[in-house]
C-alpha cells in the first residue's frame, strides 16, 4: 500500500532553545539571543532538514515578570521576528517564514502590509501567527493599566482577521498590466476597496501591497480556549497547540477538526501541529545524557518559581530536597496543582525532583531518546489521529536541531512519513494549503 499523507514539521526557534536552561548549556552561542549569523546558520540547518516552516514567538514586553525571574531568565530580551525573518528570507529559499504579531495591540491594516510584503520578499513563504497576547504585561505599553479581557480580545481579533484577510483581495493576481507603451501600469477593475466598518474598526483599504505567488499568507494561530477554538475554525489554516498527553492532543484534534467542518470548510485546510519538546541523541542513553545535563542546570530560584506559575502556591519557603508539602487548593490552578502534588506522592518526589519534572519542556510534551524511539513516538501521533505534524522544539540550539535534522529526519524519510525534497516552492505548497 502507498502511504500518501505525510508530516508537517515547523522548526520553533527559541533563543538558546528551549530548555528552561538552555542558555546556561555552553554548547551555544552566549549572546544567542541577539546573534544574527547564528539565527541564519539555524535558519538554513531547518530548509536542509526540508522543514515546512521556521517559527517564531512573540510578545511585546519584557517577559519574565518580577525581578527575581527577569535575573536569571535568557527570554527577556531578543530581536524582533518580523525584522529577523526579513533577514532570514534572503538567505533561505524554500523554507516557510511564520511569525508571531498581536491583534490586541497592532493594526489590521499595518499587520496585513508587513506580512503582504513578507510574502513578496520571500516569493511566497509568509504565515501569520495570529496571538491576542497572553502576556499582561503588554497592556501597559500601549496606553492601559490592565490587560483586556479575553472576550474583548477574542471579539477584536476576529474582526481583525476578518479585515486583514480582506485586505489581502485588494488586487486580483493579473491587477498589474505594466504595459509602459499603452502607460498602463493598472487595471482599476481589477482593485477592490474593502470599507470595512465594524464594532472595533474602520478601515476602507485597498492594501498598497499586490498579491504574492501564494496568494495571501497563511493563518496560523495557537489558541485554546473556545473563543481561541472558534476562531481558528474560522480563519486559521495552522494551529499549533501544547498537548501534554496523547489522549489529550486526539480530542483537541477532534474537537477543532469538527469545528472546521461546521463552518463548512475541509477539515484538511486546517493543519494541526502540536509543539513536540525532542531530546534525541545516537541511543537512548545518549539522550538521556544530554537531557540530565540540562536539567542540572535550572536553577533552583526558577525551578521553583516554575512550580509557582503552575499551581499558583509559592514552595520557596520549604527545603527544595525535602518532601513536597501539602499544598491548599487555589482558584487558579487546582486541578493542575492536584495533578503535580499526585505525582510528586506517586513517585516520592522532593520540590526539586518535583521541578525537574515538568520545568524543561515548559507544558510541552516530551520526548527523550534514540532517533527510533522519538520517529514511533511522533508516528504514532500521526497515525493515531492526534496531529497533522508538529512543531519541533530542541531543548539547546543549535546543537538540538542538527541532532534533529541529522537523526530523526532520515528515520521519517526512511518511514515515507516526511517528504525528501521539496516539491513546491511557496509555504501552501509545502502545507498542501490551497491558494486564498
Ligand atoms: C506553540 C504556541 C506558541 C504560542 N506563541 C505565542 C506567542 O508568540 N505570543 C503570545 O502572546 N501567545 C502565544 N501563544 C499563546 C496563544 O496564542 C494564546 O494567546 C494563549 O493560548 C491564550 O489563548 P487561549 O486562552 O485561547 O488559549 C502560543 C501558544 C502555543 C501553543
Amino acid at each position: 500500500m502507498t502511504q500518501t499523507r505525510q508530516m508537517k514539521l515547523g522548526a520553533f526557534l527559541y533563543p538558546y532553545g528551549h530548555h528552561i536552561a538552555a542558555w546556561r548549556d555552553p554548547a551555544g552561542p552566549i549572546d544567542a539571543s541577539i546573534n544574527f549569523p547564528s539565527y541564519i546558520e539555524l535558519a538554513k540547518t531547518a530548509e536542509r532538514g526540508l522543514f515546512d516552516l521556521i517559527f517564531m514567538a512573540d510578545s511585546v514586553t519584557v517577559a519574565g515578570g518580577d525581578n527575581e525571574s527577569l535575573r536569571r531568565l535568557s527570554y527577556v530580551a531578543w530581536i524582533d521576528p518580523f525584522t529577523l525573518l526579513s533577514g532570514l528570507a534572503a538567505v533561505t529559499s524554500r523554507i516557510g517564514l511564520v511569525c508571531t504579531a498581536t491583534t490586541t495591540f497592532d493594526q489590521p491594516y499595518l499587520i496585513a502590509r508587513r506580512f503582504a510584503s513578507l510574502d513578496l520578499t520571500s516569493g511566497g513563504r509568509a504565515g501569520w501567527n495570529l496571538v491576542t497576547s497572553s502576556n499582561p504585561n503588554e497592556a501597559s505599553n500601549f496606553g492601559l493599566d490592565k490587560h483586556m479581557a479575553t472576550s474583548e480580545r477574542y471579539e477584536r481579533a476576529f474582526e481583525f482577521a476578518q479585515i486583514v484577510r480582506g485586505l489581502w483581495k485588494s488586487w486580483d493576481d493579473d491587477a498589474f498590466v505594466r504595459d509602459r507603451e499603452a502607460c498602463v501600469f493598472s487595471d482599476p477593475e481589477k482593485l477592490h476597496v474593502l470599507d470595512h466598518r465594524g464594532r472595533f474598526y474602520k478601515v476602507r483599504g485597498p492594501l498598497n501591497v499586490a498579491r504574492s505567488p501564494q496568494g495571501q499568507p497563511v493563518m496560523v494561530q495557537a489558541g485554546a480556549s473556545e473563543d481561541g477554538k472558534n476562531l481558528a475554525a474560522e480563519t486559521a489554516e495552522v494551529v499549533f497547540t501544547a498537548q501534554p498527553t496523547l489522549n489529550g492532543a486526539k480530542e483537541f484534534y477532534d474537537d477543532l477538526k469538527s469545528r472546521v467542518s461546521a463552518r463548512n470548510r475541509d477539515p484538511d485546510d486546517l493543519k494541526i501541529m502540536p509543539g513536540f519538546f525532542i531530546t534525541v541523541g545516537r541511543s537512548k542513553d545518549e539522550a538521556i545524557e544530554k537531557y540530565d545535563r540540562l536539567q542540572k542546570l535550572i536553577h533552583p530560584e526558577v525551578g521553583v518559581k516554575q512550580l509557582y506559575n503552575l499551581t499558583g502556591f509559592d514552595f520557596s519557603g520549604y527545603p527544595i530536597d525535602g518532601p513536597v508539602p501539602d499544598v491548599p487548593p487555589t482558584k487558579e490552578g487546582s486541578s493542575r496543582t492536584n495533578l503535580l502534588v499526585d505525582m510528586a506522592r506517586r513517585n516520592g518526589l522532593t520540590i526539586r525532583q518535583l521541578y525537574e519534572r515538568i520545568a524543561g519542556g515548559r507544558g510541552h510534551y516530551q520526548v527523550c531518546g534514540s532517533p527510533k524511539d522519538v520517529a514511533d513516538e511522533m508516528e504514532r501521533w500521526f497515525v493515531e489521529g492526534a496531529a497533522d505534524g508538529f512543531n519541533v522544539m530542541a531543548p539547546v540550539l543549535p546543537d538540538g536541531l542538527n541532532d534533529f535534522v541529522d537523526l530523526v529526519i532520515p528515520e521519517l524519510q526512511r518511514r515515507k512519513l516526511f517528504r525528501t525534497e521539496y516539491s513546491g516552492r511557496t509555504l501552501r505548497d509545502h502545507l498542501g494549503l490551497r491558494m486564498q
